[in-house]
């Protein structure tokens, strides 16, 4: 897997509770202040984003797991704000992976990004560096190379959020996917915001966005942003 493609597992910008407003850096501490209590200084607080590709009818894979429908695509958007791919050198997705401190998935996707791994063509882990959750009732392989921290748990999201937060400490635990994995951080009231690139690509059948409802209800936007290769990613916060 070149590094580009596998950018897709991996997935923008921060845009931290800290950003909106609601927490506030101490200036001269690794903590944060919530705005009602001056003076009063709390740990500071990671930010759970769901980051992912999806298409328009809101699935992340086809139902074998193929993401041909992803990895595949062209298109163009013609259009002075439109900016480059976001999978580009430089492009939305660095800017988003540079915030990440902790990364979680469920077993398919990181069966599949190991299944991708284009070993003998170099290809390496592509997190090296952060922390790996990987919620599994199995034992999977794992693997190999300078930097790689891959964590495989068998357990629910309120046992080790814990954990990961203080991993990802003033930054960003990445819920890497799928939906079922996303959908019981969302369960826990441990989803912050979802980061959607939306890819005109209606495939049917496959593997959901969420698995569930969301017990939060409507989401607040947050931002948007056009590619030249006319995906959109949408960026959402959960009201909690
Ligand atoms: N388009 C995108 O941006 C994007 C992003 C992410 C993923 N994907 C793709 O979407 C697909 C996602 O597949 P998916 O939704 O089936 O799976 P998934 O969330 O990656 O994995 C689900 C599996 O993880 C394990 N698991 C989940 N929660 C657990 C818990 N609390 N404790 C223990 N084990 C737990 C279970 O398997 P076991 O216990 O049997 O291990 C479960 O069947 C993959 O093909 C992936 O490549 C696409």
């Amino acid at each position: 897997m070149d590094v580009l493609t596998g950018r897709w597992l991996i997935q923008p910008a921060r845009e931290s509770r800290r950003s909106r407003g609601l927490l506030e850096r101490h200036p001269s501490c690794h903590f944060v202040c919530p705005d009602d209590q001056p003076g009063a200084y709390a740990p500071a607080v990671a930010t759970t984003v769901y980051y992912c590709a999806s298409s328009l009818d809101g699935y992340i894979a086809e139902g074998d797991d193929s993401l041909d429908w992803l990895l595949d695509y062209e298109g163009t958007f013609e259009h002075e704000a439109a900016e480059p791919d976001p999978m580009s050198e430089g492009g939305g997705y660095e800017g988003f992976y540079e915030g990440v401190r902790a990364l979680v998935a469920g077993s398919a996707t990181y069966e599949w990004i190991l299944d991708h791994l284009d070993v003998a063509g170099g290809g390496q882990w592509p997190y090296r560096g952060k922390p790996c959750w990987v919620l599994s009732s199995r034992e999977l392989r794992l693997p190999e190379g300078e930097g790689v921290d891959v964590r495989i748990v068998e357990a629910s999201v309120g046992e080790v959020y814990g954990e990961m937060a203080a991993a990802a400490g003033d930054g960003v635990l990445w819920v890497v996917g799928g939906g079922g994995v996303a959908s019981q951080f969302a369960d826990e009231g441990r989803l912050d915001e979802v980061h959607v690139t939306v890819v005109p690509v209606v495939l049917g059948a496959g593997k959901r966005l969420f698995e569930r409802r969301l017990p939060s209800g409507s989401m607040q936007l947050t931002g948007t942003r056009t590619f030249k290769n006319g995906m959109v990613e949408l960026r959402y916060e959960i009201r909690h």
